[in-house]
């Protein structure tokens, strides 16, 4: 592997002598959600994390992006938006903004009409968050068009740069690139890490980990009570902000150690105190936010209940909304299925919820 840790914003910008403009292209690309076991939360400047953080990729739970590129004359952007199937103005003013931060790195954007067709495979405002994995399919796209027009890209560079594209999208975002574990960051104790890009996890992971599996509970669905920014924005003034950030890094190179030796007891229990540790911060920040529902509290008190009567490695953990992903390795999923179906589905909205994979 190049040494990444050295790469700055500076080498992703494009050499434009290399470019031929075509005159229409179409690519395709899917990304997966992920979900974070240490948490981002708190940001500096344009999505640089204040923490490092540490993900798992789904496998089900994805956006599929097509972008139809038309080459055009006159400056500005010009861009069309369909979201499963209809022209979507929101998503658009999202896009143009997102444009309006990456054009320095991706200086075709001003020379072709766009028309992007997205969809994703869990159903719309379930609560899942689609910046993630939809931020991620566009960069991908871009970066793809981007070899098209001549780019001479190493598939690492390839995957580098779709993470920092995204990134400028949604933090989150930059981690939807790979599968398996992934962090994003920048920890001495870390090789390659930078808080420009993700990059796998330079981990060693037990093989029970490969296994694993999230089921997502679907409590509440629609829109969050708070956006991810102004969530982030909280941080810059929380009275227990450089603390949170010190447990962050100690927080990974634990999990570095649990994924090591697969110690399955001390993963259950770091991924829930990170979990509720977010919360607690969202809690107790000015002004405060609960983002747990009642019904959050009364299926963490089955689980845990649960846990006590099985002694199953089955946990839980949360994004900044009320819904739970539970994480359990294959090999109980026969019991928790059913666990799931006749304690915890009862607690969900329509007793909806997803069984997805950890994809490596
Ligand atoms: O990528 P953003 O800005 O939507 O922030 C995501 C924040 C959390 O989902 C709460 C945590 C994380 O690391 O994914």
């Amino acid at each position: 592997m190049e040494e990444i840790s050295t790469i700055r914003s500076a080498e992703f910008l494009p050499d434009l002598a290399e470019y031929t403009l075509i005159q229409s292209a179409k690519v395709s690309q899917e990304a997966p959600s992920n979900i974070a076991l240490v948490k981002y939360w708190g940001k500096k400047e344009i999505q640089i994390p204040t923490n490092s953080s540490l993900s798992f990729t789904l496998t089900k739970a994805k956006t599929k992006t097509e972008v139809g590129i038309e080459k055009k004359s006159g400056e500005g952007f010009e861009v069309v938006v369909y979201f499963e199937g209809n022209q979507n103005e929101k998503f658009k003013e999202k896009i143009l903004k997102f444009f309006e931060r990456i054009h320095p790195f991706v200086p075709f954007l001003q020379s072709y009409r766009f028309e992007i067709h997205t969809e994703n495979t869990f159903p719309h405002s379930s609560g899942i968050a689609s910046s993630a994995s939809g931020f991620a399919a566009l960069a991908l796209c871009l970066v793809e068009i981007e070899i098209l027009l001549g780019a001479d890209f190493s598939p690492q560079k390839k995957q580098l740069k779709s993470s920092f594209l995204a990134r400028l999208g949604s933090g989150s975002a930059c981690r939807s690139v790979y599968k398996g574990l992934v962090y994003w960051g920048e920890n001495p104790n870390i090789k390659g890490s930078n808080k420009r890009f993700a990059i796998e996890a330079p981990f060693e992971v037990a093989p029970v980990f490969k296994t694993f599996r999230d089921t997502i509970l679907l409590i509440e669905e629609g829109q969050k009570k708070v956006s991810s920014t102004a969530g982030h924005a909280l941080m810059e003034n929380h009275p227990y902000r450089d603390r949170r950030f010190e447990l962050a890094e100690e927080n990974i190179l634990k999990f570095q150690e649990i994924f090591k030796n697969g110690d399955l007891k001390a993963f259950v229990a770091l991924v829930e105190q990170e979990a509720l540790g977010l919360h607690s911060l969202m809690m107790t920040s000015s002004p405060p936010y609960l983002l747990m529902s009642t019904n959050t509290l009364v299926a963490i008190n089955l689980i845990w209940e649960y846990r006590r009567q099985t002694d199953l490695p089955l946990c839980f953990t949360l994004d900044a909304g009320a819904n739970l992903h539970l994480l359990y390795p294959e090999s109980c999923q026969e019991e928790v299925g059913e666990f799931v179906k006749e304690m915890l589905a009862p607690l969900c909205s329509d007793k909806k919820y997803i069984e997805d994979t950890i994809c490596w």
